[in-house]
């Protein structure tokens, strides 16, 4: 080991009088120990401080994201976004959430350096990402690249750097058509499409990235994300929007003609599908305990974040119908291929494990929450 030591330390091209056998074992030492020490450096920051670690979150600038950022805010939280603002909002980290934020990607390493060197964060809240599950069918490079390639920058730096704890954004999407309803964590993975299947890799990943060098994760896979803050500060603007509750809410303020139903005819009781909502408000505290988790020691591990009840296509377009008191119209269409007709998952692990209980479980809040918001921005 010492003669290793001083041979590669010899082969590095270092001054001849630097050359002792102590400072060759510093020198082999040392790249593994910087995770260490930077984990020191940053226990004993929060511990002269005695706050909250600062969070990094990617993503922050999106739907789900800045949520997460209001509840850790909410929690005490000290938080910075990174974001290349490909589909977020600047306006909304700069003057809403009023947190800093940095313009950049998760694939770029130089910037995560720099980042992980110049701060010191308890942990990562990682929603960066592409979602759009049928442009990952058209182009399923882009989605590895970004979803999976992103990813694996971001762990090695957070690695290299000594920050061992991530939330993650994972999906239902990664058990593909479902055997067994409702959804557990155990149901067999097997996703239907490239979105899916980068969400399985991540989570693969952070398994072995875990059992090789003690970077803990809690991995959520969300159902359907609804609604907006109850208190109107965020909400859901995606562009291009393919989500039921906001297009239908587009169309009542008269930027759609129509919404479409795909598919009458399935097997359960209107023939239309069935999903599982889950108010994004809920998803963002389910995140504040995930941390904590993480925080308290926790260990790796996945957990399915929906409401438990489903409710059907045709019931979510009565529900917005009511709630704008807007009779837009609806165009019944064909069934479009790969949809299963019922998608509901069990919260009962989270709920268990992380005491997570959804506040704004019913139909009505979901959609008068995303309503309200529908109508500030665009209305
Ligand atoms: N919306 C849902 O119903 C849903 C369901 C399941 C899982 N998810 C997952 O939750 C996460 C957030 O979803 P969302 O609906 O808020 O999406 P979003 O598009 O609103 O937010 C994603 C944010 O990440 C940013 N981003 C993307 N790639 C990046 C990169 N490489 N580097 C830096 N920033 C990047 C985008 O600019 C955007 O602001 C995603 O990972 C998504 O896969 C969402």
């Amino acid at each position: 080991m010492a003669a290793l030591a001083l041979r590669r330390y010899t082969q590095a091209g270092l001054p001849a009088s630097a050359q002792t056998l102590p400072a060759a074992i510093a020198f082999t030492l040392l790249p593994h120990l910087q995770p260490v020490i930077a984990a020191v450096r940053r226990r004993l920051i929060n511990s002269v401080s005695q706050s909250k670690p600062t969070i990094l979150v990617t993503g922050g600038a999106g739907y789900i994201g800045s949520h997460a950022v209001l509840a850790l805010q909410q929690a005490g939280y000290p938080v910075v976004v990174l974001d290349n603002l490909i589909y977020g909002h600047r306006a909304l980290v700069t003057d809403v959430l009023k947190v800093e934020l940095i313009e950049g990607d998760t694939s770029d390493r130089p910037l995560l350096d720099q980042l992980f060197a110049s701060r010191a964060f308890g942990a990562v809240m990682h929603f960066a990402a592409y979602t759009y599950v049928g442009e990952s069918m058209s182009a399923p490079d882009k989605y590895y690249r970004n979803n999976v390639v992103g990813t694996l920058t971001l762990l090695e730096a957070m690695q290299a750097a000594g920050v061992n704890q991530l939330v993650f954004s994972s999906t239902c999407a990664t058990y593909g058509t479902p055997q067994v309803l409702p959804l557990t964590e155990d149901h067999p993975q097997k996703p239907i499409n490239p979105y899916g299947l980068t969400k399985l890799m991540v989570e693969q990943m952070l398994a072995d990235f875990d059992r090789a060098y003690g970077l803990r994760s809690v991995s959520f896979r969300y159902f359907n994300a609804a609604g907006a803050d109850p208190e109107g500060r965020s909400g859901e603007d995606h562009d291009p929007e393919t989500h039921l509750i906001p297009l239908a809410l587009h169309t009542a303020l008269g930027r759609r003609e129509a919404i479409y139903i795909f598919g009458t005819d399935y097997p359960t009781p209107d023939g239309t599908c069935i999903r599982d909502y889950i108010h994004v408000s809920d998803l963002a505290d389910a995140h504040v305990l995930g941390l904590e988790y993480l925080l308290a020691g926790g260990q790796t591990d996945q957990f399915n974040l929906g409401n438990g009840s489903g409710f059907s296509v045709r019931q979510v377009l009565k529900t917005a119908q009511r709630i704008s008191g807007k009779a837009f119209a609806i165009v019944e269409r064909d069934r479009r291929p790969g949809d299963p007709p019922i998608l509901v998952g069990s919260s009962a692990k989270a709920s268990r494990i992380l005491n997570w209980q959804p506040r704004y479980g019913d139909l009505d809040t979901i959609v008068s929450h995303a309503w309200q918001w529908h109508q500030q921005r665009h209305g």
